[in-house]
């Protein structure tokens, strides 16, 4: 088995543009780290504006080169399966990198990150050869119908949650439709965009149809977004960022897709089935240290129920113990980054000097003081318009908003900026159906918490962003439509 780390970690990790691995003409590095520990786990190039250039260069010619241009939706297809069993075969040593670079525990990243992201290459492998047109009828003496082309030189910019996942739910779709893509990972995480830079190469994907850049957002990011050789970017991150990529991207009018934060309500009615949704309420908050866009992050649960629900909640909580991310029963890891342990540490002292209840947590574990950890934290009682129930905190911590009635509970769900997921607890199933279309989110589960799969769409309402990812709603983003008509006479 090919180790992941070929090139060895401590050696510096290199950009690829063009099918090549390169140092940053600037000669820059940046250091990663393991957040259960503070260590520097690797030093990586980071692409600055000349680099990008030059990838932008090698992608634009990869894009209109006969062998990218040419080739069958079909070998598309094979290329991609292709690369699902290269990550398939590494697997093992992929999910430990991710464990080390992002902190997330072992046994997440190899049963979610990374069976994700095989899975997602297979679901685009199959859509390769299926980008179909259609034949219009149109009045007059012609034959008129439509080609999806691809849309050409496409950016994904990630962030640093789901490390090889989002790259994959960017790379398979804009690959399967024949465009060309520059990943730039989030600082915090590059190591497994530069793995699958690698197994993308060894596949055979051509040279410039994947390209690689490491670096931060002011500099890199916005070097991609700027670049007037960039025809679509595809951004997940946070909202304020989301808003800066689309003026910048005013000014070349490119093709802009957002997915964006979110302050995802989780409600549970009286009639629900309170042991699965105390499951369901704890994996949506704590899975993944809440670093997660949709993580169910205001519980609003109605009164009749509250005591006990909140009592069995808290129970789960405190049973929910941060430890090794290494040690594969280990349920939650650290934070990403001291900078995000400090602001979600910000959040926890802002909902007690608001009024609000705390429960449980709020505090670091006594014995991970090393790393960025932080308890699993619940807040009770609080007001909608407090800070904590209305702001991402992008952490453990759980707002409670008890609620009266289901008019009360849709208001007070939708009163949010955000409108990425939704999650309603209920036996009543035309209950469950009325409430799931009066939420204002892209995504609602009833009954469980977090279901995603390649071929569902995945995007938000109002500041959440726009556009859905996976399913074949991503073929849109990929490709633009062409109408052709042929005069009869
Ligand atoms: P961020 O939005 O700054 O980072 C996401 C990606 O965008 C990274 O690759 C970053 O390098 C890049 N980026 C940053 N500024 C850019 C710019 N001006 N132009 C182009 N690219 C740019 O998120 P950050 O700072 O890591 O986290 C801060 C907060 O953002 C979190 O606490 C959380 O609330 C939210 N967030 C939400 C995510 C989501 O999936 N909804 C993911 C990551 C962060
Ligand atoms: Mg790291």
């Amino acid at each position: 088995m090919t180790s992941p780390t070929t090139v060895a970690l401590g050696a510096e990790r290199q950009l690829l543009i063009g099918g090549e691995w390169c140092r940053s003409e600037s000669g820059r590095t940046f250091e990663t780290l393991n957040p259960a520990t503070g260590d520097v786990i690797a030093e990586v190039a980071e692409a600055t504006e000349e680099d990008v250039d030059r990838a932008v260069t090698s992608a634009r010619e990869a894009f209109r080169s006969r062998e990218w241009s040419r080739m069958s939706g079909r070998d598309r297809g094979k290329l991609l399966h292709r690369i699902a069993d290269l990550l398939e075969q590494e697997a093992d040593s992929l999910a430990r990198l991710e464990t080390r670079d992002s902190g997330k525990p072992y046994r997440e990243a190899r049963r979610i990150d990374i069976e994700g992201s095989i899975d997602c290459f297979r679901y685009y492998a199959g859509w390769a050869d299926k980008i179909e047109g259609e034949v219009l009828p149109v009045s007059g003496p012609y034959l008129t119908y439509t080609r999806r082309e691809p849309i050409g030189v496409c950016a994904g910019i990630i962030p640093w949650n789901f490390p090889l996942q989002m790259a994959a739910w960017k790379v398979a779709p804009a690959l399967a439709c024949g465009s060309t893509m520059m990943l730039k990972p989030a600082e915090q995480t590059p190591l497994t965009a530069l793995e699958l830079g690698r197994i993308a190469l060894e596949a055979g994907v051509p040279a410039g149809v994947l390209n690689v850049l490491p670096g931060f957002g002011e500099t890199t990011g916005a070097a991609l977004v700027r670049h007037p050789g960039v025809d679509k970017i595809a951004f997940t991150g946070s909202t304020a960022v989301g808003m800066e990529i689309q003026r910048a991207a005013a000014d070349t009018l490119k093709r802009v897709t957002l997915e964006l934060g979110g302050k995802s309500p989780n409600l549970v009615l009286a009639d629900a089935d309170l042991s699965a949704a105390v499951k369901g309420a704890s994996a949506a908050i704590f899975y993944n240290s809440g670093q997660v866009c949709t993580a169910g992050s205001r519980l609003l649960v109605d009164r009749r129920v509250h005591d006990e629900f909140l009592e069995r909640l808290v129970d789960r909580a405190r049973r929910m113990v941060p430890g090794d991310p290494l040690d594969s029963a280990t349920r939650m890891g650290p934070l990403i980054s001291q900078e995000q342990l400090d602001r979600v540490l910000g959040y926890v002292e802002s909902g007690r000097s608001e009024g609000a209840k705390l429960v449980t947590g709020g505090d670091r574990p006594d014995n991970l003081r090393s790393g960025y950890f932080i308890n699993p934290t619940i807040f009770d009682e609080v007001g909608p318009d407090m800070t904590i129930a209305r702001e991402e905190i992008f952490g453990p911590v759980l707002a409670v908003i008890p609620f009266e009635d289901e008019e009360e509970a849709i208001e007070v769900a939708n009163s949010s900026i955000y409108g990425l997921a939704a999650a309603v607890w209920t036996r009543d199933v035309s209950k469950a159906h009325r409430i799931a279309h009066a939420l204002e989110a892209g995504t609602v589960w009833i009954n469980a918490y977090y279901g995603v799969d390649p071929g569902s769409p995945f995007g938000g309402y109002k500041q959440s962003g726009y556009g859905r990812e996976l399913g074949r709603y991503a073929l849109d983003l990929y490709t633009q439509v062409k109408t052709i008509w042929i005069g009869l006479r």
